[in-house]
């Protein structure tokens, strides 16, 4: 069995999907979840494009342990040396240097011949050495690019130092018989290839990214680039979730493996989803809420009668729990937190008390408390970042006649910041009386309300995402209230973009 190594790439490409900013406290919380899952690498950022950015990877390298931590640059001395600089506290580090080889790009885009193009690259890894002994070379639209330029291009950057050598399909436009074909040609034609790993990254654009990356696999690939829920740039990259699951459903076929722990699959892609607001759809492969369902009463006979008739996977390998009856009114801290433990939390004593706190005022309210609203209250306690602002109180008059009205108090620093407005809705008048009252000015972008469990009691979990200049925040809030979901979402996407605002000056 061969070992394929899984790079993540979702706090750099996947961070590139429209809308899917984090700030550095949700970037960390990704990067220790993405150790726990088990992958190789953790590409934690792209350190020359902003300070952001910048420190992320820095921090990423200091705080976290398991996976190598790579840092995204140009074949640029100045990005290398950025690189270099944000990676300097980590123990295992390596950095990912890029150029493209295609002629679209070189000629519209770098302006370059290919000699000086090979120089760059050669160049770039020479240089990368001064930080690291692990180099990543990308071949940036590798799969557009004359294969007797790239095998060129791979062969000197393997002499000079890189260790990976990545094809990345960067516009998804290859289709998987060729793509095969590339790898399998660059093995046969690059004489030192035998001393560098070849790694593939493959966008959606044609929704063939994961098909093609499994066609690598089983070209003599090595390492894969995925991102968790397949985000990233345009229609994103190849998910995680279902090249991992790909590997292991079907060992007969690929023979090979995978350090991820399956497990934490689900749990994964949960925290990209609360962090970034991007839902999956449904019908997402392993990870979307029918991937595990049966409709049909033929099917559902089936799987009760014995479960691999319709199913390929079992949903516990993903970590997807049966959300079943666990806590109530009466259970303890002990139960609690042992609950929390079973489902993968580990939470510092602060955010527990938080927690619990939360979780006794719901079982007050709830008779019946699931995993799904254990897994709602933590990551709202406990994933919501610094506040400037803090809702304070709040009341909402509606009915039939007039119209509805908030009035609103928020603490700011010592001062009590107090107002009232009309709108056309009850949360049209929390929104527009929190506007009066914050003064930051911003666009509503989406709004979207989800209940955790079923029930007229159930939580409610409100996605909230706000535009400012180029930049879109993503706030969340969970309550059994619709309306004071909604109030919190958008407090903490309004908090995000201070907080970012404050960062930069
Ligand atoms: O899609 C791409 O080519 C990339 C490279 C920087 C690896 O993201
Ligand atoms: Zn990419």
């Amino acid at each position: 069995m061969r070992r394929i190594a899984i790079f993540d790439t979702t706090l750099r490409d996947g961070e590139q999907s429209p809308g899917a900013s984090m700030n550095l406290e949700e970037k960390l919380e990704v990067a220790r979840q993405l150790a726990r899952l088990g992958v190789d690498v953790i590409e934690a950022g792209f350190p020359i494009a902003s300070p952001g950015d910048f420190e992320a990877v820095r921090l990423i390298a200091e705080r976290i342990e398991g996976p190598a931590i790579a840092g995204l640059c140009r074949a640029l001395p100045a990005d290398i040396d950025r690189a270099g600089e944000a990676l300097r506290p980590g123990k295992r580090t390596r950095i990912h240097t890029f150029i493209a080889t295609s002629d679209i790009h070189l000629e519209h885009k770098l302006r370059r011949t290919r000699e000086q193009v090979l120089e760059m690259a050669v160049a770039g890894v020479q240089r990368a050495r001064n930080f690291t002994d692990d180099i990543e070379f990308s071949a940036e639209d590798a799969s557009r690019s004359d294969p007797d330029y790239l095998a060129r291009v791979v062969e000197a950057v393997i002499d000079a130092g890189a260790t990976v050598v990545n094809i990345p399909d960067t516009v998804g436009f290859a289709v998987p018989h060729e793509f095969s074909a590339l790898i399998r040609r660059l093995r046969e034609q690059v004489p030192n290839i035998g001393r560098a790993v070849i790694s593939v990254h493959c966008h959606n654009d044609l929704g063939l990214a994961v098909a093609n990356s499994m066609a690598a696999v089983l070209a003599g690939a090595g390492q894969v680039e995925c991102t968790v829920n397949g985000l990233g740039e345009r229609a994103g990259n190849a998910a995680l979730e279902e090249v991992v699951m790909a590997l292991n459903t079907r060992r007969d076929c690929f023979q090979a493996t995978t350090g991820i722990n399956t497990r934490e699959i689900y749990r994964s892609s949960r925290l990209l989803t609360d962090v970034t607001g991007i839902a999956v759809q449904p019908n997402k492969a392993v990870v979307g809420s029918n991937a595990f369902a049966h409709e049909a009463g033929i099917h559902q006979h089936g799987v009760l009668q014995e479960r691999t008739t319709y199913e390929i996977m079992n949903a516990r390998d993903v970590g997807i729990a049966e959300s079943r009856l666990v806590l109530g009114k009466h259970s303890g801290r002990h139960a609690f937190e042992q609950r929390l433990r079973e489902l993968g939390y580990e939470l510092s004593r602060e955010d527990l008390d938080r927690a619990f706190a939360r979780f006794k005022e719901l079982a007050d309210k709830k008779k019946e408390i699931f995993d799904a609203d254990l897994e709602s209250i933590v990551t709202d306690e406990v994933y919501s970042g610094p506040e400037e602002y803090v809702l304070d109180y709040m009341t909402v008059v509606a009915g039939l006649e007039g119209y509805p009205t908030a009035t609103i108090k928020i603490r700011h620093g010592q001062s009590d910041l107090v107002d009232a407005g009309l709108g056309v809705g009850t949360i049209d008048a929390v929104y527009k009386t929190i506007d009066k009252i914050v003064q930051v000015p911003h666009d509503l972008v989406e709004y979207s309300v989800q209940s955790v469990t079923g029930g007229t009691d159930a939580l409610a979990e409100v996605t909230v995402k706000i535009g400012a200049g180029s930049r879109i925040y993503t706030g969340r809030g969970a309550s059994l209230d619709v309306v004071e979901a909604s109030a919190k979402a958008y407090m903490q996407a309004i908090n995000k973009l201070v907080y970012y605002q404050t960062q930069r000056t």
